[in-house]
């Protein structure tokens, strides 16, 4: 969990309780249903709704106002990796089987899908801009994921900017909008909007590049099984794309984690104008720290 301020720490309070009963709508299946909750009730880390408050009270504005977006862009990732998880073939998410696994395909394809509409629903509260950035964000997931998956069918090795391009779009785009869009509901200008989102990729990549040490050394943290991406199924992973180009594991990792240091000192100092630097710094740091991923070396 992020140290973030009292008041956001309640508004994330509010994203827990209402996960689920926002979702008002009434189910005629059971299926959907059960497909549909199998995720929300259980909470991931909430990093896209805590990047909301984050970016809304970096620039001064009152996270409690965003709760429900925050909800939407939650429902829209968890949509992401329902999807995912089926086109990956995995059978473990967030400590549980995969909704897929569980439910069958037919039932994970459309609670990704209800997921969907009901983010578009409670965002469209918050205007049209925000509604574009959202749909935007999520055309470029779809756009990453396809292109993961298509090196994965092909069996090719990957360079380090493909790889880039891939973790932009399926994951830093969502990260990004996460991070900039109270202050796009605000209107809050280019110059804000541009660098919180400058930041928020630049977070992103950091993000994917620490989920790939992760499943590569092993570890069970993040709830799903590790050691999956490797080359047998050859998934694009940062540690394999290091190796492949001649490094060894080890030096693979070291490399993986600068990168991922890098890309996080880059995002701070986008931010580098903003009032509440410190807090925003001592919050990545935590996330993103070098100390927590070599314990597992
Ligand atoms: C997993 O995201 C998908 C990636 C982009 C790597 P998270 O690691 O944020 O998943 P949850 O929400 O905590 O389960
Ligand atoms: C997840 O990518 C990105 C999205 C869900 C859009 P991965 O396939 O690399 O992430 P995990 O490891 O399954 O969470
Ligand atoms: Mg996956
Ligand atoms: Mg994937």
């Amino acid at each position: 969990m992020l140290h973030i301020s009292e008041n956001s720490m309640v508004a994330l309070q509010e994203v827990k309780k209402d996960l689920s009963g926002k979702f008002y709508w009434k189910f005629s299946s059971t299926n959907l249903e059960g497909s549909t909750f199998h995720l929300l009730n259980i909470n991931g880390k909430l990093l896209r709704p805590t990047l909301v408050f984050v970016g809304a009270e970096s620039v001064g504005l009152n996270s409690m106002k965003f709760v429900n977006l925050a909800i939407a862009i939650e429902y829209l990732h968890i949509s992401s990796l329902i999807h995912d998880d089926i086109i990956d073939k995995d059978d473990m998410r967030r400590g549980v089987e995969t909704v897929h696994k569980k439910y069958g395909i037919e039932n994970a394809i459309l609670a990704g899908d209800a997921l969907i509409a009901r983010a578009v629903a409670l965002s469209s509260v918050y205007g049209e801009d925000v509604v574009k950035r959202i749909a935007e964000a999520a055309f470029l997931m779809c756009d990453g994921e396809s292109m993961d998956f298509c090196t994965q069918r092909r069996n090719v090795d990957m360079t380090l900017d493909n790889y880039m391009e891939i973790a932009k779009k399926k994951t830093a785009s969502l990260i990004s909008t996460s991070i900039g869009i109270a202050a796009i509901s605000e209107k809050m200008g280019d110059n804000v909007i541009g660098r919180l989102s400058k930041a928020g990729e630049l977070l992103g990549i950091a993000f994917q590049v620490r989920d790939d040490v992760v499943n590569s050394i092993g570890s069970f943290e993040l709830g799903k099984r590790p050691g999956n991406d490797d080359r047998k199924f050859n998934r694009p992973n940062i540690v394999s794309v290091f190796e492949q180009s001649g490094e060894n594991k080890k030096d693979a990792v070291e490399k993986s984690i600068n990168l991922m240091t890098n890309h996080v000192k880059e995002a701070i100092q986008e931010l580098s104008e903003f009032e509440k630097i410190n807090y925003i710094k001592k919050i990545i740091a935590a996330y993103f720290s070098e100390e927590d991923l070599r314990k597992y070396l």
